[in-house]
């Protein structure tokens, strides 16, 4: 059987945390494959919530095996808080339920702390990055200097690895930055305090393991984080994460041939979001998008930051379908356009004095863009209680007709509601 990928297919927190957690009812495996502690992944089971950052959204599912694969950046003293608080929430989290790859990269301390202080320098210029050492994760493990988790299970090497990789951090910091030196003794120490609880998680072979299970036959999950415009290579650089957040991704950081992706699954919300910096063409800055915000209580689940609204951008989410090659639409959070007189859909640009139909691969360009909003009438009854698409109200089935036109991808699934049974299906996700 086939893997299916889950990505976000806007600028992140489109809701896929939730249909993740949904989906993973009838899958056996799921497989965070990039990202770190950035993310936030919000789950509600019976009106319980649970915000999850690195650990894969499969996880309150007991029977379902969690990967976190070699892609994933791992802030270890936020892994172990993850399992400390789902242990207090009456989750087991066994040692067969999640497994953490040893050769993903560990996040330390001085990634946060490089992270933050770049951000505080960049006066004028900030990413508005979550603060969580993303960034300069990434770039050790791309300047082969990263230490990966199996370093930290190695008392014998580990000392020496954190002398040799803090000697140029701290020069970065005391230098350039003015911040306190970091002593390799101290995170040495704090790694200690940790590791034993994360230890029995560890596993060799993430590549090895959805191997087996796709050989048997069984339904894997590859879990996206962020969005497919804040992808290091095709969003709009440099407001973006340090990670490739596309479907393609999926195959690298898992270790897995791409021809086993075969359903890509773009999550969006009916309208969009954005936080931290960058261009966002169909920004509300007006009540419309102070409502949307309050209605979809739009503020970020890793930061708290107020999370920027705007209409929903059918060229920008043209661009994720052809980038991810996705072939299955979830639109999460329609409950939250009840009640508007009207809603916008942008779909064109003008840039220039012209109509454009694509987004620009430039960011210079996006933030010149003006979106062309079509209007289609809003409906005002409240969709949370709804239990089956045909229920939906006339309106609410025209604006998922319009996009699905429009787009020339279907629609599968329909999101009423943060609760997991809050959700519509038009066509079943897995139809083997
Ligand atoms: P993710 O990062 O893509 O997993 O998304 P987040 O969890 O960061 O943000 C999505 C937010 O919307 C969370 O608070 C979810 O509980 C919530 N949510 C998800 N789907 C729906 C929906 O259909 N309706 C409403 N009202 N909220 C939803
Ligand atoms: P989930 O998985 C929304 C944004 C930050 C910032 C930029 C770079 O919950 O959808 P980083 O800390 O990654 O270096 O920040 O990316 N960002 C997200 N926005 N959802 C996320 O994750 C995000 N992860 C990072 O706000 O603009
Ligand atoms: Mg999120």
């Amino acid at each position: 059987m086939s893997a299916t990928v889950v990505v976000g297919a806007q600028w992140g927190d489109e809701g896929k945390g939730k249909l993740i957690d949904v989906l993973a009812a009838s899958a056996d495996m799921v497989v965070r494959f990039q990202g770190g502690s950035n993310a936030g992944h919000t789950l509600v089971v019976n009106g319980k919530k649970t915000v999850l950052h690195l650990i894969p959204s499969g996880i309150l599912h007991p029977e379902k095996m969690c990967l976190i694969a070699s892609g994933v950046v791992v802030d270890i003293f936020g892994l172990a808080e993850e399992i400390r608080k789902l242990k207090a929430a009456g989750f087991s989290i066994s040692p067969a339920q999640l497994l953490i790859s040893d050769n993903a990269t560990a996040l330390l301390p001085y990634h946060k702390a490089l992270d933050q202080a770049r951000e505080k320098d960049l006066s004028d210029g900030k990413i508005g990055t979550t603060g969580k050492g993303i960034g300069p994760a990434y770039e050790d493990r791309a300047a082969r200097r990263a230490l990966v988790m199996s370093d930290l299970y190695d008392n014998k090497n580990l000392m020496a690895k954190l002398e040799f990789v803090l000697k140029e951090k701290n020069a970065l910091l005391t230098k350039l930055y003015d911040v306190t030196e970091i002593k390799a003794k101290d995170i040495y120490d704090q790694i200690q305090t940790v590791i034993e609880e994360i230890k029995p998680y560890r596993t060799a072979d993430v590549s090895l393991l959805v191997a087996q299970k796709l050989k048997l036959n069984r339904r894997v999950l590859f879990e996206g984080a962020q969005g497919t415009l804040l992808d290091i290579h095709h969003g709009t650089y440099p407001y973006v994460t340090s990670s490739s957040t596309l479907a393609g991704a999926g195959s690298i950081s898992a270790g897995v041939g791409p021809h086993h992706l075969s359903k890509i699954v773009g999550v969006f919300k009916a309208y969009c979001t954005r936080v931290g910096s960058g261009p966002f063409p169909t920004e509300l800055t007006n009540d419309v998008g102070a409502r949307i915000q309050k209605e979809g209580h739009e503020f970020g689940s890793t930061t708290g930051r107020a999370r920027r609204c705007g209409w929903l951008d059918l060229v920008a989410l043209k661009y994720a379908i052809r980038l991810n090659g996705i072939n299955s639409l979830a639109m999460m959070k329609l409950d939250v356009l009840s009640d508007h007189e009207q809603l916008g859909i942008c779909t064109g640009y003008k840039l220039n004095g012209e109509i454009i139909h694509e987004f620009p691969t430039s960011t210079e360009l996006v933030s010149q863009l003006e979106p062309v909003i079509e209007y289609l009438p809003g409906w005002k009854e409240d969709l949370t209680q709804v239990k089956a698409i045909k229920d939906l109200p006339m309106k609410a089935l025209a604006y998922i007709d319009f996009v699905t036109r429009h787009v020339g991808c279907p629609i599968d699934v329909v999101s009423v509601g943060p609760d997991r049974d809050q959700t519509l299906w038009i066509k079943p996700v897995f139809q083997d």
